[in-house]
């Protein structure tokens, strides 16, 4: 089955390239018009997948995923392209790369993850999407330029370290254009699924919206960070360059200093995270699906065992695929889903 997918970010644990695994399960506990909520949604592929389906609520602790979702989920009628990018920001952004109103990333970063003229370009972008008056059209551009952005970076995937000065793959990555791959990724969003319904975006602790969302929500799809790997310092410069907030910057790796630390990441707390997860959600009567790896934090077996301890049906899946380690070569590993209602 082909699902609608816009392909946005190279994102640790995005499930763009499994939604024939993920989806039909969503389907199946679910059905046409019901609430579905993904809580950490990340690049929000699955809630995009489900759009012309049903009505999705998004949610993620980090910035840029919420403009990713204002732009794929609660947008349901404005539309970019290439030529309208032109005309709408090229003027500001030569302003910018002339005067440097915005400077930030060529201040701060300039050959660390980029190089000095295209940080000067990601701030020129920046300076003439934060004209735009409507908050999904400024969405959409400011996916545009994350997308530019990871196709530039010279690092091994993310942005937790930049590559040394002598990396052999750094020459070509330093060349890139970013102003014209912007623009090439703006026609993109030509077209954006319109399913005429209040689909909503959230930018808080998932528990704040387990917690507060009032209305009926028919099945939750949750995908939690599996490993140690903080979101937050992996994907800080999407946080800032979407934020524009000049934050303070700290360590080798040039990291806002209010990074967000995610229970799951830790082995003391990531059970804790589950129990609270399925107590909520199996006292609302909702369906939960569950996204993880057999190599995570916390065992399957236990998975299993807390779900056992809240639901009356339960169903494991499984799905092999060579999984992308950004950078540290590949690892077969069996994602996992698991569901219960
Ligand atoms: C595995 S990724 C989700 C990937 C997503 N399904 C996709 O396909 O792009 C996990 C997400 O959980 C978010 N996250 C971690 N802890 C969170 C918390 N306490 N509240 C909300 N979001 C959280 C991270 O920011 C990250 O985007």
């Amino acid at each position: 089955m082909e699902y609608d997918n816009i392909f946005i970010l190279r994102y640790m644990g995005n499930k763009n390239k499994l939604l024939n695994f993920i989806v039909p399960a969503i389907e199946e506990v679910t059905k046409e018009g019901d609430t579905i909520c993904d809580p950490m949604a990340g690049t929000h592929c699955i809630g995009y997948a489900l759009k012309k389906r049903n009505r999705i609520i998004g949610n993620d602790i980090q910035e840029y995923s919420y403009v990713i979702g204002q732009a794929l989920i609660e947008n349901n009628r404005e539309t970019i392209s290439r030529e309208e990018a032109e005309s709408e920001l090229l003027n500001a952004y030569l302003e910018n790369q002339q005067k440097q109103i915005f400077s930030f990333f060529y201040d701060n970063y300039a050959d660390t993850y980029f190089a000095g003229k295209q940080c000067l370009a990601i701030d020129s972008i920046r300076y003439a999407v934060e004209r735009i008056r409507n908050k999904y059209r400024k969405a959409l551009y400011l996916c545009c330029l994350m997308h530019a952005m990871c196709k530039v970076q010279s690092t091994p995937g993310h942005f937790a370290q930049f590559m040394p000065k002598e990396h052999r793959r750094i020459l070509p990555l330093r060349e890139m254009d970013v102003w014209q791959e912007f623009l090439n990724k703006c026609d993109d969003f030509k077209t954006v699924v319109n399913n005429g319904l209040k689909n909503e975006v959230f930018k808080v602790d998932y528990k704040e919206l387990l917690i507060n969302f009032e209305g009926e929500i028919a099945c939750y799809y949750v995908d939690p960070p599996y490993s140690g790997e903080q979101y937050s310092r992996f994907y800080h410069i999407l946080e800032t360059v979407v934020k524009y907030d000049r934050p303070r910057l700290q360590y080798k790796g040039l990291y806002r200093a209010d990074r967000f630390k995610s229970g799951f990441c830790y082995k003391k707390l990531a059970e804790g995270e589950f129990e609270f997860i399925m107590k909520e959600i199996s006292k609302k009567g909702a369906a939960l699906v569950i996204s993880y790896s057999d190599k995570g934090i916390l065992p399957v077996q236990k998975l299993k065992q807390l779900g056992r301890k809240y639901f009356r049906r339960i169903e494991l899946r499984r799905n092999s695929y060579a999984h992308s380690t950004l950078g540290k070569g590949k690892n077969d590993i069996n994602e996992i889903l698991l569901i219960l209602k």
